[in-house]
C-alpha cells in the first residue's frame, strides 16, 4: 500500500525530532556544567573535586565557607566555595549532600534557588534519630521524604548508596569501575545524573522511578553493594539493557 502523504510527513517530523534530541544531547554532554555542591563533606567534597577535575565548574557550600577556602585553593579556577544559597543559586544542577536532619531546614531556606533545577540527591537517613524526618522516611521512603522537602525540585537520587571512598576509587578499582543505581521519575534528571556519574569514574546503572530507588535505601540490595555495574544490575534483577 502507498504510504499517504500525511504517514509521510509524520515520519518526517519524527526523524527530523529525534536528530535535534540527539544533537541536543550531544551539545549537552559536551559542554561543562555549572554545579553547586550543596554540603561539602565526605560525600558532596568528594564527588565535587571529582567533578572539577572532569572540567565542570563547581560551587562548594558552606556554612562557614572560610574554613572550606584553603581545601578548594587547590582545586584550580573552576572550584568556588560559597553559602548554601549561593551554590544553590550558581548551579544549574545541584549536588545535595547534606545530613538528612537538615533536610526540612534547607529545602525551606534554599527554595527560590534549586527550584525547577535538577537535584542530585545523595542523602540517607543514616543512624539513629527520632526526628520526623527520619520518621517519614521510614514510613514514606527516602526519596518521598526528600521529595516532600524539595517540592519543585526536579530530583534523581545518585551518589547515595556508594561510599565516597569507593566513590574516590572507582576509576583506577582493580576489580573496575563501580555501578551507581540512579533513579528519578524526570528523563533529563536522569539523564545528567548518568552523566554526571560518568564523570565521577562510576558507571550508572539505572533502577527505575523514584520508587524504584527503594532497593538501594539503607537496608535494601542496593546499598552500600560496591559491585560493578553488571555485578549490580545482576543483584537488582535488571536487565542489561538498563
Ligand atoms: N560519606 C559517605 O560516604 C556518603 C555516601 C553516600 C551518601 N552519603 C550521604 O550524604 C550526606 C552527607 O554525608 P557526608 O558523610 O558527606 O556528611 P559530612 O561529611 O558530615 O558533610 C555534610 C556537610 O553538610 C553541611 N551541612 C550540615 N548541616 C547543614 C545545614 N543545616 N545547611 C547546609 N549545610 C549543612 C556541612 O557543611 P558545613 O558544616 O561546612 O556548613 C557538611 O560539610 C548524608 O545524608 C549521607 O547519608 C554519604
Amino acid at each position: 500500500m502507498k504510504p499517504s502523504r500525511r504517514s509521510i510527513l509524520k515520519s518526517l517530523g519524527a526523524v527530523v525530532a529525534s536528530h535535534w534530541v540527539l544533537r541536543a544531547n550531544h551539545v549537552f554532554a559536551a559542554t561543562p556544567m555549572r554545579i553547586g555542591v550543596i554540603g561539602a563533606g565526605s560525600l558532596g567534597g568528594t564527588v565535587g573535586r571529582l567533578w572539577v577535575e572532569a572540567g565542570h565548574e563547581v560551587m562548594f557550600s558552606s556554612r562557614h565557607p572560610e574554613q572550606l577556602a584553603s581545601r578548594i585553593r587547590g582545586l584550580g579556577p573552576r572550584a568556588s566555595v560559597g553559602q548554601p544559597k549561593a551554590a544553590a543559586e550558581f548551579g544549574t544542577v545541584l549536588l545535595l549532600a547534606i545530613p538528612f536532619e537538615a533536610l526540612p531546614q534547607v529545602g525551606r531556606e534554599l527554595r527560590s534557588a534549586y527550584r525547577d533545577k535538577i537535584v542530585l540527591d545523595a542523602t540517607n537517613p543514616w543512624g539513629a534519630s527520632r526526628s520526623d524526618v527520619y520518621r517519614e522516611a521510614r514510613e514514606f521512603g527516602v526519596a518521598q521524604t526528600v521529595a516532600k522537602y524539595m517540592p519543585g525540585a526536579r530530583l534523581a537520587r545518585a551518589f547515595s548508596a556508594v561510599d565516597a571512598t569507593v566513590v574516590e576509587t572507582s576509576a583506577t578499582r582493580s576489580a573496575g569501575r563501580i555501578g551507581m543505581p540512579i533513579a528519578s521519575d524526570d528523563a533529563a534528571a536522569m539523564q545528567v545524573a548518568a552523566r554526571l556519574v560518568r564523570d565521577a569514574g562510576c558507571d550508572p546503572v539505572i533502577v527505575g522511578n523514584l520508587t524504584a530507588a527503594s532497593v538501594f535505601e539503607p537496608g535494601g540490595p542496593g546499598f552500600r553493594a560496591h559491585l560493578t555495574a553488571p555485578e549490580l544490575r545482576k543483584r537488582l534483577g535488571l536487565s542489561d539493557a538498563d
